[in-house]
Parts: C-alpha cells; sequence; structure tokens
C-alpha cells in the first residue's frame, strides 16, 4: 500500500482570525490559524484568502519508491509534478488544489475508553449510570477524517487522484460523478462530487462514538442557535458512519462522524455503485440531504472569486 494515511489540509477563507476562537470552542488544540485534535495536531491550518477554498493536502506514504511510482503514473497522465526533499508535489490542473505526498510513518490512533452498553442478552452496565451521563464534559473531537470538495471535472478529478495520487474507490454514485476515495483504512478521505467551481464543501472529524456526537453537536447548536445547523443526524450507507453537519463561523460545513466503515483488505472490499437514493443519504432521520448541502449560502461568492481568478 502506498498512501496510508491524510496527513493535514490548507483551507483559505477571508478572514482567518474568526476561526482560532471557533477550534479551540469545539475542543482542538493550537493556535493561530494551525488546529487539530489532541491526538493528531495541526491537522487543519488555516490562510487567508479571497474567498473560502480548499488550497493544500498533504498525504503520507510509505517510502521514496512510492514517490517514484506516484512520479511515473503521473507523467503517464500527463501531468506536471516536482520531486525533490524527500517529497512529491503538484496542483492539480482542474482544480489548483496543491497536493504534497511524503513518506510519513505509520498513525496509530489512542484507544479511548469505550462506554459500557445495555443489550437483549448482553447487560454490561449494572449497578452504574452510563457513561455520557456521568462525563463532566463532552468528549473532544479526535482527528480530522476526511474532505469532501466539488469540481467542475470530477470523473477528471478522480481520475487523478486514483491512476495518479493512488487514492483507493471505495464506493461510488452517479456513474462515478460522485467517487469515494480514501489514502486510509477509513472508507472515505476524499470524496469528490460535481461543482460549478472547485470548492470545500466540507471537512469531516472524528468523534468517539453515537453519544460524543450527539452531546457534542448538541453543544454547538445550543451555542449558536439553528442557522449553524446543515443536516442531521442521520447515518450514511455509504461509509456507514453516523454523522451531523453544521455550519463553521467562516461558511463552511463541518461534520462531526463516528463509526466509519474501516477496509484493510482492498481486494476483498467490493466497490457499490448501485444505491437507492431513498436509502443512501441516512438510514434513519431525514431521508433526503438538504439542498443546501451541495449549495452553501456562499456559493455564488465562490464562483465570483474562482471566475475573477481566472479571467
Ligand atoms: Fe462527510
Amino acid at each position: 500500500m502506498a498512501l496510508h494515511r491524510m496527513l493535514d489540509v490548507e483551507i483559505g477563507v477571508a478572514d482567518p482570525a474568526t476561526l482560532d476562537a471557533f477550534y479551540q470552542e469545539i475542543g482542538f488544540v493550537g493556535g493561530d490559524g494551525l488546529w487539530g485534535a489532541a491526538d493528531q495536531p495541526g491537522q487543519i491550518r488555516i490562510v487567508e484568502a479571497p474567498y473560502r477554498q480548499l488550497r493544500k493536502v498533504r498525504l503520507g506514504c510509505e517510502d521514496e519508491a512510492d514517490l517514484d511510482a506516484t512520479a511515473k503514473r503521473l507523467e503517464g497522465l500527463g501531468v506536471k509534478y516536482q520531486k525533490g526533499g524527500g517529497r512529491l508535489q503538484l496542483v492539480d490542473p482542474h482544480n489548483e488544489w496543491e497536493f504534497i505526498i511524503e513518506p510519513a510513518p505509520a498513525y496509530v490512533q489512542p484507544e479511548q475508553p469505550k462506554r459500557t452498553q445495555n443489550s437483549p442478552g448482553v447487560r454490561g452496565r449494572v449497578g452504574k449510570r452510563a457513561e455520557v451521563i456521568t462525563e463532566p464534559t463532552p468528549r473532544p473531537p479526535r482527528r480530522l477524517g476526511h474532505i469532501v470538495v466539488g469540481s467542475p471535472k470530477p470523473l477528471e478529478t478522480t481520475q487523478l487522484m486514483t491512476e495518479g495520487l493512488g487514492y483507493r474507490v471505495s464506493d461510488s454514485l452517479g456513474g462515478g460523478l460522485a467517487t469515494f476515495l480514501r489514502c486510509s483504512p477509513d472508507h472515505h478521505n476524499l470524496l469528490v462530487t460535481p461543482g460549478q467551481v472547485p470548492y470545500l464543501n466540507h471537512y469531516a472529524v472524528e468523534h468517539d462514538d453515537f453519544d460524543a456526537v450527539m452531546r457534542a453537536a448538541t453543544v454547538y447548536l445550543t451555542e449558536h442557535g439553528d442557522e449553524r445547523q446543515v443536516a442531521g443526524p442521520g447515518r450514511h450507507q455509504i461509509g456507514g458512519n453516523i454523522f451531523w453537519y453544521m455550519l463553521d463561523p467562516s461558511g463552511t460545513f463541518f461534520e462531526y462522524f463516528a463509526d466509519m466503515d474501516q477496509i484493510i483488505d482492498d481486494e476483498a472490499w467490493e466497490i457499490g455503485t448501485d444505491w437507492n437514493p431513498a436509502e443512501s443519504w441516512s438510514v434513519w432521520g431525514q431521508k433526503q440531504q438538504p439542498e443546501v448541502f451541495f449549495a452553501p449560502q456562499d456559493m455564488q461568492v465562490i464562483v465570483d472569486g474562482w471566475n475573477k481568478a481566472h479571467s
């Protein structure tokens, strides 16, 4: 396996300072535009940009031989890259996102205390109140897990990600117009979807379990009001994760998720392409994604920003 983890991302926003207080509030550690979970700090860098955008993604591979193999694949696709100093760098010609690949140690995520559950025939918690009630504060987020992007060229972008960079396909929708890609055992670390211009749809932060997602999201929405609600809670059929989507102060959707499908044996995984739209968004709760999900309120600002930069 070549790629084995997403190291970090860089996001551009008009007013980076607004996000420092937000990340601190949701339980990230860091400061001055560089934030992450205590378990994996520095996974999100925020910089100033004329409009909201994804700027960089840094991926970890196993060794230098992976860089050579990636270089060869990119040459085959006719995509320019730079290689040197132990890393490979390219600007995606379709969307202008910068990708950096470099050898990185495997990430072993620390195990968190499991909450004991009661279920029929298995009474694991007897004579004790549930931990979610007795824990004094909500559990913090654990790491950045995936990003979802929109692109005017989703098929070409997916081809570059898979045949060039080495992302693996987990599932797809709409004949490949939306493709769930992984560079780690997570079902998806990157989802490419159609977009009027390239844009960042959301970034997703992993929580310990169902209760952790529900509790953290409830705290956030209680503090900021329903105008920060986007979608959820629910459980996606594709990827299997529990989700709750909200709005960060810069206008980007962020997702709290837990319990995502994990894929280690690439050969054994069967890629799903035939999904029932009535079931794929969520197996319970609201059955359809809200319209705003692929039409964020600031979309016209992003379109204008992209067009201005390319006029
Ligand atoms: Fe997501």
